[in-house]
């Protein structure tokens, strides 16, 4: 659906974007992660055919989007970082010249009106004027103008910037029911949101992509080690030296010690648990255990990880 080769975007004195290539195929949802000043945005308006890029292509349903741009954009419904609304029109009125300028007319046009007013949550409100709608209704009106000729792909810039917990709930909520049906690309800075939705993220710094994987391949790939926290009482001072003979355990430390117990942080390669080996100890050595528990390393780690470890 979306194939970007050697991609770049120069602004003056500076290179947003450089040289990129990544495919998104059909029905697939990524999520597109990246620190502020990544190139998201300008990624995304290339995509769009909003800007054009400096070299590269950007092929959108088999069609180049700056040289094919009407056959590329019929394929896109692109819901932008801010969304620009006009302040003195109705959502209803909004949303049908919206799905006029898409080429809907008559009954089509209406059916459509319809579907997305329903699909959006913004039937109650469809006679409110734009200005004094609240940001989560914006969005949700945004939203609609995306989706109102239901094209196969969405494009959505930071959707959920703004929003309430419960509002981004309700979005993730409907980006999947959405998924059902399209190919999405959504760039956001909610690493929840795309460990729980999305299929695949690619991970963009300083223009470059550093990282394209599921989200749990690729705190796999990343992480090197993971961690087993232990809180442990004995009276025993080697208790953390006959641990640490345990094969596979990089690094032992005693965080702290409290009315006698020890939290201990265990350092183990990646994939290694060793927590039915410690438990066997404590059983053999009399030592009390009160938790042992296996730290999941999340796409924030990987995420952080990975930016750090380019700007070092
Ligand atoms: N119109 C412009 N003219 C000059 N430089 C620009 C322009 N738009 C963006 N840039 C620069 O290009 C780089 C990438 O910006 P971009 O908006 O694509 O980042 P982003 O990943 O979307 O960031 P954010 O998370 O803050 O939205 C930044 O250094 C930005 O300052
Ligand atoms: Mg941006």
């Amino acid at each position: 659906m979306i194939k970007v080769s050697n991609l770049s975007k120069q602004y003056v004195g500076r290179t947003a974007v450089d040289d990129i290539s990544f495919n998104v195929k059909s029905g697939e949802i990524v999520g597109f992660l990246g620190p502020n000043g990544a190139g998201k945005t300008t990624t995304i308006r290339i995509l769009t055919g909003y800007i054009p890029p400096t070299s590269g292509t950007a092929l959108i349903g088999g069609h180049d989007i700056f040289h094919q741009s009407l056959l590329a954009k019929k394929n896109i419904g692109y819901m932008p970082e801010n969304v620009p609304l006009y302040e003195d029109m109705r959502v209803k009125e909004y949303l049908q010249f919206r799905g006029e300028l898409k080429g809907l007319r008559g009954k089509d046009l209406k059916k459509s009106m319809h579907e997305t007013l329903d699909l959006c949550s913004i039937k109650n409100i469809k006679g409110q004027m734009i200005s004094s709608l609240s940001k989560g209704f914006r969005q949700r009106v945004g939203l609609a103008d995306a989706l109102i000729n239901k094209p196969p792909l969405l494009i959505f810039d930071e959707p959920t910037n703004g929003l309430d917990p419960s509002q981004i709930r309700s979005f993730r909520d409907l980006l999947k029911e959405l998924g059902n049906k399209h190919t999405i690309l959504i760039s956001t800075h909610i690493l929840r949101e795309v460990e729980l939705t999305c299929d695949r993220v690619l991970i963009l710094n300083k223009g470059k992509i550093i990282g394209n994987d599921s989200p749990s391949e690729l705190s796999q790939r990343i992480q090197s080690s993971s961690i087993i926290n232990l809180e442990i009482k004995t009276q025993a001072r080697d208790c953390r030296d006959i641990i640490s003979n345990i094969p596979g355990i990089k690094k032992i430390t005693l965080e702290n010690e409290t009315e006698g117990w020890q939290f201990i942080r265990i350092r183990v390669d990646y994939g290694n648990d060793v927590r039915e080996k410690i438990m066997n100890l404590a059983h053999d050595n009399k030592w009390t255990i009160r938790e042992i528990h296996h730290q999941r390393t999340n796409l924030e780690d990987t995420f952080i990880e990975l930016i750090q470890n380019k700007n070092n």
